[in-house]
């Protein structure tokens, strides 16, 4: 990194309410149906998992995702406006960024992600590389709220482009997947666009074996959220008595991941005592799967039109562009 360039911006979002934010996990877990929010799944040891995931021979998005770029990546840049604001929403370390830096050179990249640490150095790294492109962090949750109206107006000439590659609309159910899409939407003004990858329906064993590789590494993403839960709730999980399961629901195109009691046990969080049966699981992910049709038509819902598709030779996933006219 050059020590003489100015660290990018960094603006802080993130109203964290920690007691409410536990209390929304522990009334999850006492419901009749026991579910855990998939952010649970990302602390430090969870992201490192999670990187080793999208290596595995049966874990095909992230590379199928990135095939698709590369091969369509001139095509699409086309169809983008220049000047633009190049927003990503959950960042990371831009990696999925910063070939447009190059394909499209945007006036400005907004990186927005919950880890503040990792994303200033994620944007100084960028900005090393591409100083003509401005970089500005927002530290937020988005899926909550999309706070950015203010920043995008500071640019009244760049129009946006909101960038939410990997799938991870997947996590949220229609109407939830619905809500995010029209927040983006209102933020699009006369020329902004959305560019998301997104996963499709394909066969059964394909996906089940995705979400249940040979390996066990998504057995172990999946127990982890265990540890995550004890330090938060001071809890008692006990990862050796539950067991990793993950089924596509075909009537809600979704894989559902869950964790399955091996015996009868009670477990302690806090204060609070939660008993399973054996057999009786807690739901701690939807990876939803559309078709080409059922996601375009979702975009058209939430305002968007004339969506575009690429896809790769399978079908396997899609990246889908659309604007607000
Ligand atoms: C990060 C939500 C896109 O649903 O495929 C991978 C998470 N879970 N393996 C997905 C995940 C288990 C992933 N997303």
């Amino acid at each position: 990194m050059n020590l003489a360039m100015p660290l990018p911006r960094i603006e802080n979002r993130l109203r964290k309410n920690p007691a409410k934010e536990r209390d929304q996990l522990l009334q999850g877990l006492l419901q009749p149906q026991a579910r855990i929010n998939p952010k649970y799944f990302y602390d430090d040891c969870g992201c490192e998992i999670f990187t080793r995931i999208c290596e595995l021979d049966e874990y095909y998005p992230t590379r199928t995702e990135e095939a698709v770029f590369q091969a369509y990546a001139s095509d699409i840049a086309q169809r983008l406006p220049e000047h633009a604001q190049w927003i990503d929403l959950g960042c990371g370390d831009c990696a999925k960024s910063r070939r447009w830096m190059e394909e499209l050179a945007p006036r400005r990249l907004i990186g927005v992600d919950i880890a503040a640490e990792f994303l200033k150095l994620s944007l100084a790294d960028v900005a090393a590389v591409h100083p003509r492109v401005e970089c500005v962090g927002v530290v937020s949750d988005f899926t909550q709220q999309l706070d950015i109206a203010g920043l995008l107006a500071e640019r009244p000439h760049c129009p946006p482009i909101f960038f939410y590659p990997g799938s991870s609309i997947g996590n949220f159910a229609r109407p939830d997947a619905l809500q995010l899409l029209q927040a983006i939407r209102s933020h699009c003004g006369a020329d902004g666009r959305l560019l998301i990858g997104v996963d499709l329906v394909k066969a059964r064993t394909v996906l089940e074996a995705a979400y249940d590789d040979a390996q066990g590494v998504t057995a172990e993403f999946n127990l982890n959220v265990l540890n995550v839960v004890n330090r938060e709730l001071d809890g008692n999980f006990r990862l050796e008595d539950f067991r990793h399961q993950a089924v596509f629901d075909s009537r809600h195109s979704r894989i559902e991941m869950r964790l399955v009691a091996r015996n009868d046990l009670v477990v302690k969080l806090g204060n609070n005592r939660r008993a399973f049966q054996q057999g009786e699981h807690i739901l701690t992910e939807y990876s939803h799967k559309y078709t080409p049709e059922g996601f375009s038509a979702l975009l058209e819902e939430a305002g968007f039109n004339r969506p575009e598709c690429w896809t790769d030779d399978r079908g396997w996933f899609g990246v889908f562009l659309a604007g607000p006219a």
